[in-house]
């Protein structure tokens, strides 16, 4: 089984952000975001060396990248698994069952909201509502919705998106 580590290790390659410096060369006011966005779509997160080399080249203090990095949801510290599972909780769906829901993606994923698979095929998250509460209970892998569903639906549903 690889670990998250590994993987990170293998991917890793941060002459991929060259392409993003030349870019944004000479316009560091204000380039720090974009930056990053570029960032994470090349690595799917933003990995430590990642942040380092961004701070180095843009001439910001490291702290200053890892305060946007924390302040804004839209970024991620941790490895991103392939496919994101997303289980509502908000309130239709929590009243239909939605820890239920939730614990039966823990315990076939093997992993607690906000993390990816060892092997980087899924990341757990949990969201608010995702707007279609007349299916509740609700889950979304990737852009597919899966609603009015059971426990017993979840190890089917996940089947469909391993390799
Ligand atoms: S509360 Fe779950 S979809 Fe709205």
């Amino acid at each position: 089984m690889t670990t998250n580590a590994q993987a990170q290790c293998q991917c890793l390659d941060l002459t991929k952000l060259e392409p993003v410096f030349e870019r944004y060369q000479g316009h560091t006011d204000g380039a720090l975001i974009p930056v990053l966005q570029a960032a994470q779509e090349i690595y799917s997160y933003l990995p430590v060396p990642v942040l380092e080399a961004i701070a180095d080249r843009l001439e910001v203090p490291i702290s200053q990248v890892y305060g946007v990095v924390t302040f804004y949801a839209q970024f991620h510290l941790d490895p991103r698994g392939k496919h994101i599972v997303r289980t509502c909780q908000g309130t239709a769906c929590h009243v239909r069952g939605a820890g239920k829901i939730l614990d039966a993606l823990k315990e076939n994923l093997g992993v607690a909201p906000g993390k990816a698979t060892d092997d980087l095929q899924f990341t757990l998250e949990t969201v608010a509502c995702i707007g279609a509460c007349g299916l509740a209970p609700v889950i979304m892998v990737d852009h597919d919705t899966h609603g009015r569903l059971t426990p017993d639906n979840i190890p089917e549903i996940l089947d469909k998106y391993r390799k």
